[in-house]
């Protein structure tokens, strides 16, 4: 019986010498400790026995078990030190890993730059609802319903849930005309303002077409006299912004006639650059005018009193010019190659 023991005991040590880690150590002690193993079962068998014999082997078998108890405990220290030891050789001066870190999308960053040179000239940004009214989007630009330029912007209507409000038909807005009329229905001139914001069209998708982009509405008003804001004003205005915006002081500024309902004169402004994808020919980057008095009459104003130029264009055109970027869809198409080039 005590040769039983022994072996018990020297197996159990044996185990121990070839300890790697702590998970192997609990595998261990489990082993020759835990309630199935030999000493246990050995333990068991005690009542078996006689009186003399259960005292002998008992005290013996509860050494043995003390003993291997402090085996372990002491193989428990001299792995943890390891451990620590391990994590002493830590370098604490090797370069780190970099954190990943998202950033400002490519609109918004064309977007940020763009107010930053229009408050630079004084103007005021601000923003305005998404969903908007027929009357503001259309009929106080001058625009009623039975006109033909209601046809230039496909509508996505909305159904009106609220049944108190017959007159008013609720749409996503096609334009951010509209705040020019919700501004000078809340504001008397002078002022100057310009107004980013997403904008709805109820049109088929292409490289140059989404049915739902940004535009920047600009706004400028005074008192009619003398330093009144006028079309030369709005080249002057244009100019500026484009050659700051693409970096390019030899940019140049040409109106073409066109027409707008909310404007008179109406024009679609032209700009031609020094180099790249500027040079050598004109391209249309807005729609522009002097505001047009039925849009002031319907504000409230007094018909003939004040003058002012407004201009409209699109905040993706913009960056797709400044960054030859040949696709619109990519800027919502969440590809992170596309993104992460900004
Ligand atoms: N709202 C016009 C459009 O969406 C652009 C515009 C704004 C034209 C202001 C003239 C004046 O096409």
């Amino acid at each position: 019986m005590q040769d039983t023991l022994k072996k018990i005991k020297e197996v159990a040590l044996k185990d121990l010498e070839n300890l790697r880690t702590l998970a192997e150590l609990e595998l261990a002690r489990v082993k020759s400790l835990g309630r199935s193993s030999e000493l246990s079962q050995f333990l068991r068998t005690l009542k078996d026995r006689t009186q003399e014999q259960r005292k002998e082997f008992g005290q013996t078998a509860n050494r043995v078990r003390a003993e291997l108890e402090e085996e372990f405990e002491k193989t428990k220290n001299r792995l943890e030190e390891v451990g620590y030891a391990t994590l002493e050789k830590f370098d604490v001066t090797a370069p780190g890993l970099r954190a990943r870190r998202g950033h400002v999308h490519p609109l918004t960053q064309v977007q940020e730059d763009i107010n930053a040179i229009f408050v630079s000239m004084g103007f005021r940004v601000l923003e305005g609802p998404e969903v908007e009214t027929e009357w503001t989007n259309f009929d106080a630009l001058n625009t009623p319903a039975d006109h033909p330029a209601r046809g230039m912007q496909d509508t996505f209507w909305l159904k009106d849930k609220k049944s108190n409000s017959k007159d008013k038909n609720w749409l996503m807005r096609t334009h951010t005309s509209p705040m020019q009329v919700r501004f000078m229905q809340a504001h008397q001139p002078p002022f100057r303002m310009i107004v980013p914001g997403r904008v709805y069209r109820n049109e088929a998708t292409d490289a140059t077409h989404e049915f739902q982009f940004h535009q920047i509405e600009g706004l400028m008003v005074s008192r009619k006299g003398e330093h009144a804001p006028s079309m030369a004003n709005l080249k002057g205005v244009m100019e500026h912004f484009y050659q700051r915006f693409f970096r390019d002081p030899e940019i140049k500024v040409r109106f073409n006639a066109s027409y707008f309902p909310f404007v008179e004169p109406g024009v679609e402004v032209y700009i031609q650059g020094s180099s790249g994808k500027l040079a050598g020919k004109w391209l249309e980057v807005a729609g522009a005018g002097m505001v047009h008095q039925n849009v002031f009459e319907q504000v409230g104003y007094v018909r003939g009193e004040m003058q002012g130029f407004a201009f409209g264009m699109a905040l993706e055109r913009m960056a797709m010019l400044k960054h030859k970027i040949d696709d619109i869809r990519l800027f919502n198409g969440g590809d992170l190659r596309f993104l992460q080039q900004f």
